[in-house]
């Protein structure tokens, strides 16, 4: 049975999962604007990526014994300012998540909740990966901004990305 406190901050990463999902949906919606389809590619794929880090943990309270609890998604930003700056915006994004949930972490070892403690060992390895392949991205658009005709390029690969659920891989 999960403890008061863990299942509430399990619940607030839920929606903080899902508010994930939205701001990268609307950067989908700016690149589709911008006539950007591979970068709004990339950002749908990591809307289903956000959506199953969401339904990971809304599974495990559930099979914790505790109550899930769905709140009002916030409104994400609209407009960014250069496909570098939505990117950037991402990857803080990804910063900010990983201090979740290392305070997650934190929570679990202070309640003694071992199962909630190797449940979240997942999450802190997929931050891991998370931040690189965003900062990967911020890093090619940053050398793109010199070079004319490379953001085609950049565009064309990243339209390359395929969805591979995250809660499959050795989860
Ligand atoms: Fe669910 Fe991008 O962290």
């Amino acid at each position: 049975m999960i403890g008061k406190k863990m299942e509430k901050a399990l619940n607030d990463q839920i929606n903080a999962e899902f508010y994930s999902a939205y701001i990268y949906l609307a950067m989908a919606a700016y690149f589709e604007e911008e006539n950007l389809p591979g970068c709004a590619s990339w950002m749908r794929i990591q809307v289903q990526e956000e959506t199953a880090h969401a339904m990971k943990i809304y599974d495990f309270v559930i099979e914790r014994g505790g109550r899930v609890v769905l709140r009002p998604i916030e409104q994400p930003p609209k407009d960014w300012k250069s496909p570098l700056a939505a990117f950037e915006g991402a990857y803080e994004h990804e910063q900010y998540i990983t201090g979740r949930i290392n305070e997650l972490v934190d929570l679990a070892i202070a309640e003694k909740d071992h199962a909630a403690n190797a449940f979240l060992q997942w999450f802190v390895n997929e931050q891991v990966e998370e931040e690189t392949s965003v900062d990967t991205v911020v890093q090619n658009l940053k050398m793109a901004e010199k070079a004319p005709g490379a953001m085609f390029m950049i565009d064309r690969e990243l339209g390359q990305r395929t969805f591979t659920s995250p809660t499959q891989e050795g989860a």
